[in-house]
């Protein structure tokens, strides 16, 4: 089977990004290849993450554009130009629209930093998703990674971990502890089972089959 060619979306130091270039480097990917970067802002550190390792990067600023629809236009755009097969969000912190996702059905993977439906949806990322986890005083917070649709954060949950918080955490101390302990571990684990066609979606429910 040809492989499929994986685009990755950031917007800023690209930290998820690099876990996936690592996997990759490890040939914990077969079936697909990262073959193109796509920042919504120009001069992020993901870029020159890219650039180390040899893959393509594009800028498709959003303050370029008026509005969504033009952005989300040009972003189709470039992945068409590309030839993408599988798109990661990771850590891209813009909207984006209907067209985008139905584009790309259960093609699109993203990453949040906790255990959905717990702290996420609109305005919940970054650090402010750790700031609401340490002010609700849960015990208990993760990483989801999900297909996208048309809700946020509503997509079908491929994979899930948990991460304990610790007395005296603060949210970065806290968003470290998840970035380390899940999110670098369950992305390149479900690009490796999209890759390997090892995830189906029956509802809002993702089988994965076994090996
Ligand atoms: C990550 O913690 C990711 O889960 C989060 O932004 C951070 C990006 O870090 N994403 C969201 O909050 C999406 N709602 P990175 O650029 O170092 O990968």
């Amino acid at each position: 089977m040809a492989e499929i060619k994986i685009a990755v979306l950031v917007s800023g130091g690209g930290t998820n990004l690099q876990a996936l270039l690592d996997a990759q480097a490890r040939g914990e990917i077969p079936g697909g290849r990262i073959s193109l970067v796509v920042s919504s802002r120009p001069g992020v550190y993901a870029l020159e993450r890219a650039a180390r390792a040899g893959v393509p990067a594009e800028v498709v600023a959003r303050k370029d554009f008026s509005d969504t629809d033009a952005f989300c236009g040009a972003l189709l755009d470039t992945l068409r130009r590309h030839d993408t097969g599988l798109v990661i969000l990771a850590g891209f912190l813009s909207i984006l629209n209907e067209t985008f996702i139905r584009t790309y059905p259960n093609r699109i993977i993203n990453i949040h930093p906790s255990l959905i439906p717990s702290f996420c949806g609109k305005g919940y990322y970054g650090l402010k998703v750790h700031e609401e986890a340490l002010a609700r005083g849960v015990k208990v917070t993760g990483a989801t990674v999900h297909f996208v649709n048309e809700e946020p954060d509503g997509g079908p949950i491929i994979l899930q971990k948990a991460v304990d918080i610790l007395p005296g955490d603060t949210p970065e101390a806290l968003q470290k502890r998840v970035m380390e302990q899940a999110e670098w571990k369950l992305l390149p684990r479900a690009a490796m089972l999209f890759c390997a066609g090892r995830l189906s979606v029956e509802g809002r429910t993702v089988r994965i089959t076994e090996e």
